[in-house]
């Protein structure tokens, strides 16, 4: 075994789409701003009943359907994301539960919008170390449980999804690079403030409406592209490819602008980038697998091209990832 490939994928949104005529409806802004400032035009929210692993476990289903493994063979779950069901216990566990993978162990790893890159990461060492054959990965969001709809600058930004990968050791090849890297000097620019240890959620809280995200998005947005661009970078470095070689960018879904923006400085023709953007907005730990599978699904790409990761999250973390599929 030299290398670990992706042999399926699965992704679930919750029903309920949330327009942005809806949210003109819901604080001070236009449907003109939201898709000249972001691109996106509709966003789904999970309703009240549903939690993170609910969709989780859907996108789980449809990736182990398209791999042909069964819940059974899963050495290992890895849940990226920063919206769990609980404190505790961890949403793999929870997401281990419904499948049914008794033989599997489960963790969740909290990496903001870069989560299922790090999953990816995690999981390569891993099955690499021998320690596993199969893995499932999943990166899921409902960030709509700690959106503050009445902020305007952050509720027209996310919405709700679920992506899913099957990964197993192969002798062909899979991921070929992973980069990933984090920042926490600035970890205050995107948080959400209570919740945790250092402010429980009380009364006073209640008040602040700290239980919300807070983000400074001008801020983020710099970084955002800096670091996607230069992880992008040495992502095709060491894959030993020339950016020409990749069939498709999947980027993390945050804004139209930023992808745009880096799009321009590594020079990628506008077909070869996937956007989905507009129909999700920024589903944080889901996007790149959410958009992976609506690429396979429609066909942008197939066994044996070359795929491009790039995301960005909170924490700040970012990575970029090179995959043969
Ligand atoms: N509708 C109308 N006006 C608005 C809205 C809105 N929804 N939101 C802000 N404005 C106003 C502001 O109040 C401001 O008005 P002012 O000039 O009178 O003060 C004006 O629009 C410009 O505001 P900016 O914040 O400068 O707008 P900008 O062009 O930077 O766009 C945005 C804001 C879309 C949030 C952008 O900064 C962004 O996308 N940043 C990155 C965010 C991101 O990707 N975060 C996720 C990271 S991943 C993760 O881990 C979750």
């Amino acid at each position: 075994m030299k290398y670990v490939k992706i042999i399926g994928t699965g992704s679930s949104v919750p029903d309920t789409i949330l327009s942005n005529s809806d949210l003109e409806k819901m604080v001070e802004t236009s449907d003109e701003w939201i898709i000249s400032r972001t691109g996106i035009k509709e966003r789904r929210i999970a309703d009240k009943d549903t939690a993170s692993s609910d969709i989780a476990y859907e996108a789980a289903e449809k990736a182990l359907k398209a791999a042909s493994v069964n819940p059974s063979d899963l050495d290992v779950i890895i849940v990226g994301t920063i919206t769990p069901d609980f404190l505790f216990p961890s949403t793999g566990c929870v997401v281990q539960g419904l499948l049914g993978a008794k033989k599997a162990y489960a963790f969740d790893l909290m990496a903001g919008c870069s989560g299922f890159l790090y999953t990816l990461h995690v999981a390569q060492g891993i099955i690499k170390s021998g320690a596993a054959e199969k893995i499932l990965v999943i990166g899921v969001d409902t960030l709509s449980k700690v959106t503050d709809f009445e902020d305007r600058s952050t509720c027209i930004l996310f919405g709700d999804g679920a992506g899913a990968a099957v990964l197993t050791a192969s002798d062909e090849p899979g991921i070929l690079s992973s980069i990933l890297n984090s920042d926490g000097r600035d970890w205050d620019l995107l948080y959400v403030p209570a919740g945790g240890s250092r402010t429980p959620i009380n009364e006073e809280v209640l008040k602040t409406r700290d239980q919300y995200i807070k983000m400074e998005g001008n801020d983020v947005f710099k970084v955002a592209v800096k670091s996607m661009e230069s992880a992008t970078i040495n992502a095709i470095q060491q894959a030993d490819i020339t950016p020409e070689d990749i069939d498709l960018f999947v980027p993390h879904q945050a804004n139209q602008r930023i992808l745009e923006a880096v799009r321009k400085r590594l020079n990628f023709p506008e077909e070869k980038v996937f956007v989905n953007l507009d129909k999700y907005g920024n589903t944080s730990g889901a996007s790149v697998p959410l958009a992976l599978d609506e690429a396979i699904r429609q066909g942008r790409v197939k066994e044996g091209n070359l795929v491009l990761f790039a995301a960005f999250g909170a924490g700040f973390t970012w990575g970029a990832s090179v995959v043969r599929l």
